[in-house]
């Protein structure tokens, strides 16, 4: 558990079957947008999901925390002069976004609990930039059998998602475990009280 991501691995980030059976629209609906809402999205990667997220708040603003310099530089490279008024990229490998306490309404992290690196200081950050009544939004895989994906003793599963989100102080409104919303991967979304 909490393997460091390995930036080789950056083009499955990208591979279509992925993102067929982890959709974007399915992403994007579990952040429950208006259009408005300013957005962290944590351990962005290649921006995959960054970017469908910066498309469905054009009122809004989206910041993506990437460690690794080498996929900030590739989700770089897909923002378009629009996007680019409301996207930005934070690189940080010690959890510190440049960006006042509560400014997130949204806080989304796909794939990336179960790599985080320091994942209390990830966690603490995550709390302190989001305001109450803002939604965290986790997806990563679920620990059953799938026929794709890391090895089960590899990710967190439902059960130790759920006890991190209280730890944190965060209220469940939603758990989806593999196999109900997403085939291979479970979603949580909580609020802070
Ligand atoms: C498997 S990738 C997922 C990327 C993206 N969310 C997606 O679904 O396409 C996990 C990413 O989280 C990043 N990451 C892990 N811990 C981090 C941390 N504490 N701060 C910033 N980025 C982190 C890694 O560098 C990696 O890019």
């Amino acid at each position: 558990m909490a393997d460091a991501f390995d930036p080789q691995h950056a083009p499955r980030l990208e591979d279509p079957a992925r993102l067929e059976a982890l959709p974007r629209a399915t992403v994007v609906a579990l952040l429950q947008l208006d259009g408005a809402e300013t957005v962290v999205d944590y351990g962005a990667g290649t921006g995959v999901y960054t970017i469908a997220v910066a498309e469905a708040v054009p009122g809004g603003h989206v910041i993506a925390v990437e460690a690794l310099p080498r996929l900030a530089e590739m989700l770089r490279g897909k923002i378009t002069p629009e996007l680019a008024e409301r996207l930005e990229i934070v690189e940080t490998a010690v959890n510190s976004v440049p960006a006042a306490d509560g400014v997130a309404d949204r806080v989304l992290m796909v794939d990336v609990l179960h790599h985080l690196y320091d994942q209390p200081g990830a966690l603490a950050e995550v709390v302190r930039l989001l305001r109450p009544g803002g939604l965290f939004v986790v997806v990563d895989w679920g620990d059953r059998e799938r026929p794709v994906g890391p090895p089960l003793d590899h990710v967190l599963g439902l059960a130790a998602v759920r006890d991190i989100i209280r730890e944190m102080g965060l209220e469940e409104i939603e758990a989806h475990e593999l196999g109900t919303e997403l085939p291979y991967h479970l979603a949580v979304v909580a609020t802070k009280p």
